[in-house]
């Protein structure tokens, strides 16, 4: 790996493609060295198998998280409390105790429950964009305020704090917050989520911490059911909106596959795939600690290093589909890294699948007319954000 190739982990990203940079670090090298933003080198890993072989080895790729010298003073206990129940930072055996626990809540028969609330809650946002009218920001309008309150429904969060929730769930996403004010807003929710545990352990609902609590109040603890709401909050917020909020520019660009999803409206399944892998929203996976010397693609890397994987490099390797910078909704996508891979692969891409296979035929349906009211150059990027997307959307109908 040469000196030359040591890039910064978040890289400018404007437009749909993967930085340019990136795209050569996955063709020439597969594995490049990154500085991470707490100035801790790590490799990045950029090819299709490679990605899927480092995400299906949780025991040479650890994902518990490795102390960052000097970030933070935390002490140990304090440490175990934070981290408690957030399972994307836990390996096996303790991570598939959680999961077993929190895989039922996101089955095919529990989704399909609550589709009908998807569908008014998706309404009621396209109402609410009506009324604002045009040109009105979709971010805004639908693209933020749908995941927030699906992940409300999911939770249990009653109807009374539901616009202060989804005021705490924006604010953990502002990008324009200092590193203090970013964890106040982290302690704030987390505040929140102890009061909504503290509920359903006093009278548990019909919902998914009524659940936990019915079915698991034994095993776990106060502490893991903050960290699990907090996570579900965290995990299925931002990358969701983001997904809405890009994938709607990216079809609007695209008028030829628009067209295909209008008359065909059986396409949206595919479509939602490919926009997955094509957007690649989840810029840098979360990083994995090697326990072990390893070689990948061809490149040793030493024990105790930093290990991350590029979905929007994975995604778009020639390895994997043919003409990968193509938008085409037809294609076979099976296989993408957009929701991970392995024991760690997205616990909500049920959710997340369903709520974008909803929201965008009823987006369209609403506004057959649908445009960008600005110009290309005017549409604001998420330039540097670990999650991908966009910060206003201006549209017009
Ligand atoms: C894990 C992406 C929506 C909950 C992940 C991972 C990715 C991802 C890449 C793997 C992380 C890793 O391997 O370390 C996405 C994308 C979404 C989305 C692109 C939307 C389009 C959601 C939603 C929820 C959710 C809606 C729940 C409400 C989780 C959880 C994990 C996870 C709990 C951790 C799973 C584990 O560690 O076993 N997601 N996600 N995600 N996601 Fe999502």
């Amino acid at each position: 790996m040469t000196q030359a190739l040591e890039l910064p982990l978040q890289m400018r990203r404007d437009g749909f493609d993967p930085v340019k940079e990136l795209a050569r670090a996955r063709d020439d090298e597969g594995v490049v060295r990154v500085m991470t933003p707490f100035g801790v080198l790590a490799y990045l890993v950029c090819r299709h198998e490679d990605v899927r072989r480092v995400l299906s080895d949780p025991v040479r790729f650890s994902s518990a998280p490795t102390p960052i010298p000097g970030a933070g003073d935390m002490d140990e206990e304090e440490r175990a409390k934070m981290r408690a129940g957030i399972l994307i930072g836990f390996d096996p055996p303790e991570h598939t105790r959680l999961r077993r626990m929190l895989t039922p809540e996101f089955t095919g028969r529990r989704m399909r429950r609550l589709e009908p609330r998807i569908t008014e809650i998706v309404e009621a946002a396209l109402d609410d964009m009506e009324r604002a009218g045009k040109p009105a920001d979709l971010v805004s309008h639908f693209a933020l305020p749908v995941p927030s309150l699906v992940i409300c429904e999911l939770l249990g969060v009653p109807y009374a704090d539901r616009a202060e929730f989804q005021e705490r769930s924006a604010r953990l996403l502002d990008a324009s917050l200092t590193m203090e004010q970013q964890a106040a807003a982290q302690r704030d929710n987390r505040g929140y989520m102890a009061g909504l545990v503290a509920r359903a352990q006093a009278e548990p609902g019909q919902d998914m911490l009524g659940m936990l609590v019915r079915d698991h109040g034994d095993d776990l603890g106060t502490d893991e059911l903050i960290g699990i709401a907090s996570l579900l909050l965290i995990a299925g917020h931002e990358t969701t909106s983001n997904m809405l909020g890009l994938g709607t520019l990216a079809l609007l660009r695209h008028p030829d596959q628009l067209a295909m999803i209008r008359a065909d409206p059986a396409l949206i399944e595919p479509a939602v795939e490919e926009l997955l892998r094509w957007l690649s929203i989840v810029q840098s996976m979360p990083p994995r600690t090697t326990t072990t010397e390893v070689e990948v693609a061809g490149h040793t890397i030493p024990a105790g290093s930093l290990v991350i994987c590029s979905p929007p490099a994975a995604n778009r390797d020639h390895a994997f589909v043919d003409d990968p910078d193509a938008l085409d909704i037809t294609r076979e996508t099976a296989g993408h890294v957009a929701f991970g891979h392995g024991v760690h692969h997205c616990l909500g891409a049920p959710l997340a699948r369903m709520e974008m296979r909803i929201a965008f035929p009823a987006l369209l349906r609403r506004f057959p007319g649908l445009a960008p009211a600005v110009p290309d150059e005017q549409v604001g990027f998420r330039t540097f954000s670990p999650v991908y997307g966009l910060h206003a959307l201006p549209v017009t109908w």
